[in-house]
């Protein structure tokens, strides 16, 4: 298997702090990989190396086989790599359709293949009864699953995610796990999803990554991250 993203030795220090050292990651074509640890681990600042917002210390980020450490944000997101922000990002007064409209304009094809791919993305993220309504009317957790519709309708290739089911109930948490799922499956695309969430880790059954003070500490399946003694270490709080 080659990686369709993949980071090498990749580091971030702010002035005296190390905030990301020597992460090696890759994330398989199709697949969705879960970035967790404690507040202050660093998974923000690897989300943001990744989607070009900050620049890297040191190492590098290959995309598709080439190196894109220095592509700009507008570069990166042109070539599929898509970020979701804690902070929402929709267009609050217009309709659910219209948002996903406008992202669509971003991505390629004619009028109708646009017209047929606003459909398809209202129906996988379960807005299309709601389409008219105005994003500022959606529950909070419609409002994230419009936005992650907003990446797929751009044609996304990979979706960073930071927390996307922060503040949901836990049915929107299970239904977020779902649509996740589905996206995958359907339009083939690849996620990079930082969590806290446990429920919402151990439903998606991905490939886990988890970082501590800056640094990867453990990798695997959700059972074989449950059963690493350092990883219980640094969630219980029982390290220096
Ligand atoms: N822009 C910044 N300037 C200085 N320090 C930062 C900045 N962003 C993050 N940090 C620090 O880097 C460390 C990692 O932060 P962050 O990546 O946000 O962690 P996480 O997302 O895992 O909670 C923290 O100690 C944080 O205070
Ligand atoms: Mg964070």
């Amino acid at each position: 298997m080659s990686a369709l993203l993949e980071t090498r030795g990749l580091g971030k220090k702010f002035r005296g702090l190390t905030a990301n050292a020597d992460i090696d990651f890759a994330i398989a074509p199709r697949s969705i990989h879960c970035v967790i640890g404690p507040n202050g681990a660093g998974k923000t600042t690897f989300l943001s190396m990744v989607s070009g917002h900050l620049p890297p210390s040191e190492g590098r980020i290959f995309y598709q086989g080439r190196d894109i450490t220095r592509l700009s944000t507008v570069r990166r997101a042109r070539a599929g790599i898509a970020r979701k922000f804690q902070t929402p990002s929709v267009f609050p007064g217009l309709s659910t359709r219209t948002n996903i409209e406008l992202a669509a304009l971003r991505g390629a094809g004619s009028k109708r293949e646009r017209a047929r791919r606003i459909d398809e993305v209202l129906e996988t993220i379960g807005l299309a009864a709601l389409q008219e309504t105005p994003a500022n009317h959606l529950s909070h957790g419609q409002r994230q699953w419009l936005e992650i519709g907003m990446l797929i309708a751009m044609q996304a290739q990979v979706l960073l995610l930071d927390e996307p089911a922060a503040g949901m109930t836990a049915g929107e948490t299970e239904a977020t796990t779902d649509l996740l799922q589905s996206l995958v499956d359907t339009h083939g695309v690849s996620i990079i999803v930082i969590e806290h969430n446990m429920d919402f880790i151990k439903r998606l059954s991905a490939q886990i990554t988890v970082l501590h003070l800056g640094q990867v500490i453990a990798e695997g399946s959700f059972d074989e991250i449950a059963a690493n003694p350092q990883v219980a270490d640094v969630y219980l709080g029982n390290h220096a």
